[in-house]
């Protein structure tokens, strides 16, 4: 847990850790150095006797403080220069403090940002909250488990306005980190029926109308592509529907979310080779992402209305299991030849847009998707590949990736790869050629999505799981798709 609280005044209290900034070539703003100066220069004899600290973003210098004074180690840390401060490169700072803290061991930590701009203090707090995620769920030793707490103190000139600043960000880092636990929950506890359990426990509480759609409703509504994929696993498939209304008086359509939520992937009867097989747990990431946004826009009781709706299914080889050479009939009453087993997604996909568009007739919709392979071939793991149908979406998107360093890549959307997924026997099929597999997959989206509806799609498969950690992003499961989605509604809807 770390507990985060602004303040315009120095407190009297101890902290196992004083952070103090310093900027570029170490240079000293006001406070630092009325600190740097203290007790006979001790933090100035450091600074100068050194040369491997100089300020640069993201340094950090750890000292033990001298015994007479208040607190128990300083921390420099380095924030380069003071006029190309950028709020990203502060979040990145914080994943470094974060790092810092840890090895001091330190329960409580003041950070002091009084002469900076008001941001300063709420983006590196949110770096560090996000850098110190961790899953320990299921780990037993007593190390593992033991409880990690901070409370982290930031003083600055206008506590208020830093801690409005502040406020959405926090709740934006705790969808995240809802998303990463997800992500991170093995197979075998997240399964269709438990997920959509999760969902509705920590949703509804906080004022998410939820609807779930079980095996039998579906089948019966003809949902032929989700219930093909998770028909032969335990595990029967559910839909989950999340309504958060946080603006009565609009009349305006609601925005609508859908995410992939394949628990498992295996592959079905097209199975992936074993190795790295594990890490298919992954493959609900675009749903963990939906879910992830509405808990952050319900926790900052964000004034619009949002409707998101995630098919949830297993896909497993079995004695019923649906076979190449199928042909499926889909929600939208589209028939689909089924080519490989393994590109599931899209049909878990197309029945969830369909209903979607069909329920609620949304103004807008975007779907989040560990669609393709392709797509981690052509950006890897930074860039989410996106889709969009209209530039007036793509043009909201790029500025919302720009500003939450949830980065975003636009991607062809194009006739030549929607013909490519036409079939000989049926309307369609779910395979496309060799080459642009996440392009070929986007078309056959295209094909679901009504006209004139404007629509994104988001293949987060390279970017939903990394192996190696960044800065705030711990290795696991990430994220990716809430802070962009819920910055993207934040910024032009409420
Ligand atoms: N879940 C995978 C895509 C994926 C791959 C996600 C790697 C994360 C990491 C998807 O269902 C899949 O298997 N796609 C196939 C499509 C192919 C059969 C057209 C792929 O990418 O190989
Ligand atoms: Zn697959
Ligand atoms: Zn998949």
């Amino acid at each position: 847990m770390i507990d985060i609280s602004f303040s315009s005044a120095s407190p009297k209290s101890k902290f196992d850790v004083l952070i103090i900034p310093v900027f570029a070539d170490k240079e000293l703003g006001e406070q630092a150095q009325i600190y740097v100066g203290e007790h006979n220069g001790y933090i100035q004899n450091y600074l100068e006797d050194q040369t491997k600290f100089t300020g640069k973003s993201g340094q950090v210098f750890i000292l033990v403080a001298p015994q007479e004074t208040l607190h128990k180690r300083y921390i420099l840390v380095g924030l380069g220069k003071e006029e190309a401060l950028k709020a990203l490169d502060l979040e990145t700072v914080g994943g470094k403090l974060s790092v810092a803290l840890s090895s001091c061991e330190a329960h409580s930590a003041l950070l002091d940002v009084r002469g900076l701009e008001p941001y300063v203090g709420g983006h590196i707090s949110v770096g560090l909250k996000l850098a110190r995620y961790s899953f320990k769920k299921y780990k037993t030793d007593s190390e593992s488990k033991a409880k990690k707490d901070l409370k982290l103190k930031i003083i600055s000139d206008n506590a208020t306005e830093a801690k409005d600043i502040f406020a959405p960000l926090e709740a934006s880092s705790e969808g995240i980190s809802f998303a990463r636990d997800l992500v991170n929950e093995p197979p075998n506890m997240l399964y269709p029926e438990s997920y959509a359990k999760i969902i509705k426990d920590e949703l509804k509480p906080l004022g998410v109308k939820i609807t779930i759609l079980d095996e039998k409703k579906m089948l019966k509504m003809g949902m032929g592509g989700i219930m093909a994929v998770g028909m032969a696993s335990a595990r029967q498939p559910r839909m989950v529907i999340m309504e958060w209304k946080g603006d009565d008086k609009s009349t305006d359509k609601p925005l609508g979310f859908v995410g992939k939520g394949v628990t498992f992937d295996t592959g079905g009867i097209s199975m992936k080779p074993p190795a790295g097989m594990d890490m298919m747990k992954m493959d609900m990431g675009g749903s963990a992402a939906v879910v992830g946004v509405m808990k952050s826009l319900a926790l900052r009781k964000a004034k619009v209305n949002v409707v998101s709706v995630v098919g949830l299914a297993e896909n497993m080889p079995d004695g019923t299991a649906y076979r190449p050479g199928d042909i499926i009939t889909s929600y939208a009453g589209k028939t689909v030849e089924i080519l490989n087993t393994d590109a599931e997604g899209r049909l878990v996909l197309m029945d969830a847009l369909t209903y979607i568009q069909q329920e609620f007739d949304p103004q807008l919709v975007i779907d989040l998707a560990t669609l393709t392979g392709a797509i981690m071939v052509a950006l890897g793991h930074e860039y989410s590949g996106t889709y969009a149908n209209t530039d007036t979406l793509w043009t909201q998107l790029e500025k919302a990736s720009d500003e939450s360093g949830d980065k975003l890549w636009r991607m062809p959307l194009d006739d030549v790869y929607k013909k490519e997924m036409d079939s000989t026997i049926a309307d369609l099929k779910n395979l496309g050629g060799k080459y642009a597999g996440s392009c070929t997959a986007a078309g056959f989206l295209e094909k679901f999505i009504d006209k004139d509806r404007p629509w994104a799609h988001l293949d987060i498969a390279g970017t939903a799981y990394i192996n190696s950690a960044k800065p705030t992003i711990p290795k696991g499961g990430t994220g990716a798709g809430v802070r962009v989605l819920d910055t993207f509604v934040r910024e032009n809807y409420g």
